[in-house]
């Protein structure tokens, strides 16, 4: 049975803080074809960095965007612009060695760097914030390793110190700290980046997914409201749409939950990551005239859902019981690609391409890791070495650890996909309003959804993708395919890909 209760939702108003507390763009869809030097599809913070840093150099580009800029998995982050990663270094550096490790924490330290240039070059009203960022030890195991974590971050020149005064309300054994590290709001940023990058010859068009891509001279995106024709193409869009480069089973994706509480205190100057399990990403905000507390935590690969409400309500208990905080104001979830050997990719989108080019994997640290792609690609397709790009190339000859990665990841998939093939529910009488489920209508997998109304809504459950049964998240009200993370509305359109087609409507049964 697949099915979930809308009893006892967990509290909050369901809708990301930044999404929330931002003003709502209106950028046109193109009537008519476009010519640019370079397309770049998703409003994201790669793909508007990237946008943004390409136009600085004298092109004109053409940003296109599924809904909203802002409204995607950017959006939906903790807002942390920081190169501390949790434990990152001594994990990347046990599968790639001190060199690869210092690259990456490089490119991390400069994207910092970059967002704060950005943001005073453009004037952009986004909360940035320089903040401490914190790994912090509640054990002595953890604490031996946020040793490590830091001995070796200050060897590769990040600015990274081991102490135990770390300015949380409970106690905590000691802690990594990096320096110098940022946040920001996350939606107001990337209107702001938007706004600078639209005009001039260039574009941001919003309402406007991609329907396909071709690789050429010139490249082109084709769109419903007319095709966009450029030297070359980005395609920042989480994971790829469509099969493009293979990306989602290069990535798996691993789904996070966030809750913000309102408080009476002023926001901490530092940010913190717990180091052990369970994961809590904490951090304080000040939003339109009100304090919050953001915890994040309960992730989980997409193909193990479970009881996401109960995800929720955990979090809710850490911010009550442990921080002090009172009336959870939001809540929300996200998705990011976790790639195979940890490193994200950046490039082109396959060997044989020509002029379509690819971010992925942002490892859900996206917008550190996401600004340094962005910088990666402006700097290949204008023909400047970057130092950066070998470690974050797409097309990398991946190490013999990572193909029985590999196997072991996507054995995972094909034994989700034969649950949800196994799966069945009594019928649409059954359901409750607000709850859907999965249900065989003329020997069909349907996906049913009934709203609070009592209004019953009816889709195909087979995911537009690959073919994977759809499960209903109760919490979240959508329809999740466990195989590669695409998320769909109780309408069938396409929250998140890579499924590029909305699920197709089926009479109500
Ligand atoms: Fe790949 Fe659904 S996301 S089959």
């Amino acid at each position: 049975m697949n099915a979930a209760s809308n009893s006892g939702r967990p509290e909050g108003n369901p809708v990301s803080l930044w999404v929330a507390t931002a003003a709502t763009t209106g950028y046109p869809a193109p009537h008519g074809d476009v010519e640019v030097d370079v397309a770049v599809i998703g409003a994201g913070i790669a793909g508007l960095t990237a946008a943004l840093a390409l136009k600085r150099t004298g092109r004109t580009v053409a940003v296109i965007e599924t809904a909203r800029v802002g409204t995607g998995v950017t959006g939906h982050t903790t807002g942390k612009v920081t190169s501390l990663h949790r434990l990152a270094y001594t994990e990347l550096a046990r599968r790639h060695g001190t060199s690869t490790v210092r690259t990456y924490g490089e490119a991390n330290q400069a994207a910092i760097e970059h967002v704060a240039a950005v943001v005073a070059g453009e004037g952009i009203d986004c909360g940035f914030r320089r903040v401490a960022n914190y790994t912090y030890a509640e054990t002595d195991d953890a604490v031996a390793r946020v040793r490590e974590e830091a001995a070796l971050a200050a060897r590769l020149g990040l600015p990274a110190t081991f102490t135990t005064d770390v300015p949380l309300p409970f106690p905590v054994k000691g802690a990594v700290r990096f320096d110098g590290q940022a946040q920001i709001h996350s939606v107001k940023y990337l209107q702001g980046l938007a706004a600078a990058v639209n005009g001039e010859g260039s574009f941001v068009f919003e309402g406007t997914p991609a329907q396909r891509v071709h690789d050429g001279s010139p490249a082109v995106v084709v769109t419903e409201g007319g095709a966009i024709r450029a030297n070359d193409i980005i395609v920042a869009t989480n994971v790829p749409f469509g099969g493009q480069g293979l990306f989602y089973l290069r990535c798996h994706p691993h789904r996070s939950y966030l809750i913000a509480g309102r408080v009476d205190t002023p926001p901490l100057d530092a940010t913190f990551i717990s180091a052990e399990e369970p994961l809590r990403s904490i951090l304080t905000a000040s939003v339109g005239g009100s304090s919050y507390v953001l915890i994040g935590g309960e992730g989980h690969r997409v193909s193990e859902a479970g009881d996401t409400a109960g995800r929720y309500r955990r979090l809710a208990a850490f911010a009550h019981d442990r921080l002090g905080v009172g009336e959870i104001a939001y809540r929300w979830s996200t998705q990011d690609g976790v790639p195979l050997d940890g490193l994200p990719y950046v490039g082109r989108m396959s060997p044989t391409a020509k002029h379509v080019y690819v971010i992925a994997g942002l490892r859900k640290w996206g917008l550190t890791n996401g600004t340094a792609a962005a910088l990666i690609l402006t700097d290949a397709l204008s023909g400047r070495e970057n130092g950066w790009a070998s470690v974050f190339n797409s097309n990398r000859i991946t190490p013999a650890a990572s193909a029985g990665r590999f196997m072991k990841e996507n054995a995972k998939t094909m034994a989700t996909v034969l649950r949800g093939k196994l799966g069945g529910h009594p019928g649409h009488a059954a359901l409750a309003p607000g709850e859907g489920a999965v249900i065989k209508v003329n020997r069909e997998s349907t996906a049913v959804y009934k709203d609070p109304d009592g209004q019953v809504r009816a889709v195909s459950a087979i995911c537009t993708h690959l073919g994977c049964t759809v499960a209903f998240n109760s919490a979240d009200t959508t329809w999740d395919c466990p195989c590669h993370g695409s998320r769909f509305g109780t309408d069938g359109s396409v929250i998140q890909g890579p499924a590029a087609k909305d699920l197709p409507s089926r009479p109500a049964p």
